[in-house]
């Protein structure tokens, strides 16, 4: 199977330039001005298009066991929205609870994926308890290639470690190169805070966010930074969604922590006021931590073009409005997330790119390349490179649209982003050579991705230590 996509305008990371690429035996093999390629090749004109490497989500979940329901995605589901909306690999939260097993959950969490998913994909392992059997747990899960770990601070008794079982995480982390993603929130003041606000009365969607404040998260970011210093492990705060957080992990990147940022999409575009709308539609916009102040997303805005914010992710976790419903007399009972997988990519174009806030090369960045570093695929991933896997995402900056439930391919009945415009959205997706998608339907195999197996993290850890 060969391919050649021509007259397009290759956008990574650093570079930008005309060129045809051929791609052979799922590689891309070459790049050059008018390439000649074997008769028989299947051709894709790019002209007046972009090509950027495949875009990778490293913060989604599909299979999740979560506040006494499911959430709505499988990787059927989730894969083919994740290609349509330019993500050709994602890399999810394992999240086995305290109460279960690791090692079954990670074997279960890999057969929801194995043979169901139409992009390629890894997993983030979740370490929710820590003791005797965890270490070998652990070192089996990272000799099968699953090289990052995930600690929630927050979710006391479910997902939530203690700073005894995070101390422990991180001495193991460091040990194996292997780095440990967290969710920074204080648990315990989410749960006092929770409570007296339910006692006073306040139960609907829009004290979610009172009960986890900015100080919450910033002292959860700031103990993680103080864990890693002392440990000298690697860290990277997911979801990060406020100044005071941004603040704590920049003093720490400061002083020479080994730490690494990301935010995601739903803090960059809405708001704390989304959960305070009436009825069900509060309710919909409940995630962790919250929504917050409208003032923050321009720092984050600013953080991001300046690379302080290293990624942007989705924390994807689609509960549908009956499940949300679950919430409408307390706001702890609704399932924290919001879906937003497919849409990405084509908003942080839109209100990143194209509206000026980030510049082409960091979108690439941020969405791609420095995931794939940072999580031990590149160059496989995150390169448009002679020998990188052929995933690409051919760009229609020209496309105008507008997001809504009924057109998308996440299972789920409501979108956080319904009635938004884009400004451009892929013509062509390709997963390691083979068309995906084309224009926003889904054309290619359903079963075409596979597990990414991924090396430790030795090399930056050694790197980091030496300078
Ligand atoms: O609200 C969220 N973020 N739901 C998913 C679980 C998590 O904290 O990532
Ligand atoms: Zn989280
Ligand atoms: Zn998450």
């Amino acid at each position: 199977m060969s391919l050649v996509i021509r007259n397009g305008e290759i956008v990574t990371s650093e570079d930008r330039y005309f060129a045809d690429l051929y791609i052979e035996n799922e590689v891309i093999t070459a790049i050059g001005k008018n390439l000649e390629v074997p008769l028989g090749t299947e051709v894709v004109d790019a002209s007046g298009k972009l090509i950027f490497p495949g875009f990778i989500d490293p913060h989604v979940h599909i299979y999740l066991p979560f506040m006494g329901t499911f959430a709505k995605d499988t990787y059927a589901t989730a894969s083919v929205a994740a290609l349509v909306g330019g993500t050709t690999s994602m890399i999810e939260m394992c999240c086995p609870s305290r109460q279960e097993d690791a090692l079954e959950g990670y074997r279960l969490w890999k057969s929801k994926a194995e043979g169901q998913s139409a992009c390629d994909y890894a997993f983030h392992m979740a370490v929710t308890r820590f003791d005797e059997q965890t270490e070998g747990q652990l070192r089996e899960i990272v000799a099968d290639g699953t090289t990052s770990f995930k600690i929630f601070l927050s979710y006391k008794n479910f997902f939530g470690v203690d700073d005894g079982e995070m101390y422990q995480t991180l001495k193991l982390a460091r040990e194996l190169g292997v780095t440990v993603t967290a969710h920074c929130e204080n648990a315990e003041l989410v749960s006092r805070l929770q409570q007296e606000l339910l006692a006073q009365g306040k139960t609907g969607p829009e004290w979610h966010e009172p009960s986890r404040p900015e100080t919450v998260e910033a002292e959860g970011t700031t103990r993680f930074a103080t864990f890693l210093e002392t440990t000298g492990a690697t860290g990277y705060v997911v979801h990060l969604s406020c100044a005071p957080a941004l603040k704590a992990a920049l003093d720490a990147k400061k002083r020479g922590v080994k730490l690494s940022v990301e935010s995601v999409l739903p803090h960059f575009l809405l708001d704390r006021t989304y959960a305070e709308r009436d009825g069900v539609e509060g309710l919909k916009y409940v995630m962790s931590p919250p929504l917050r102040e409208k003032a923050n997303q321009q720092v984050l805005w600013d953080a991001l073009q300046a690379g302080e914010i290293d990624t942007v992710g989705t924390d994807h976790c689609p509960f549908d409005v009956k499940q949300k419903l679950m919430g409408k007399d307390a706001f702890t009972q609704i399932p924290n997330g919001i879906p937003g997988l497919e849409d990405r990519v084509n908003l942080m174009y839109t209100y990143g790119v194209k509206r000026g806030s980030l510049d082409i090369h960091r979108f690439v960045d941020a969405l791609s390349t420095r995931v794939s570093k940072l999580f031990g695929l590149y160059p496989r991933k995150g390169s448009i490179a002679v020998g990188s896997d052929a995933d690409l995402v051919v760009y229609d900056p020209e496309y105008r649209g507008v997001i809504s439930a009924k057109t998308q391919h996440m299972n789920n009945d409501y979108s956080g982003f319904e009635g938004v415009s884009i400004e451009g959205r892929p013509s062509v997706v390709t997963v390691r050579g083979k068309i995906q998608v084309r224009d926003g339907a889904f054309v290619g195999e359903r079963t075409r991705g596979y597990l990414l197996r991924r090396a430790v993290q030795k090399a930056v850890t050694e790197a980091s230590d030496a300078g």
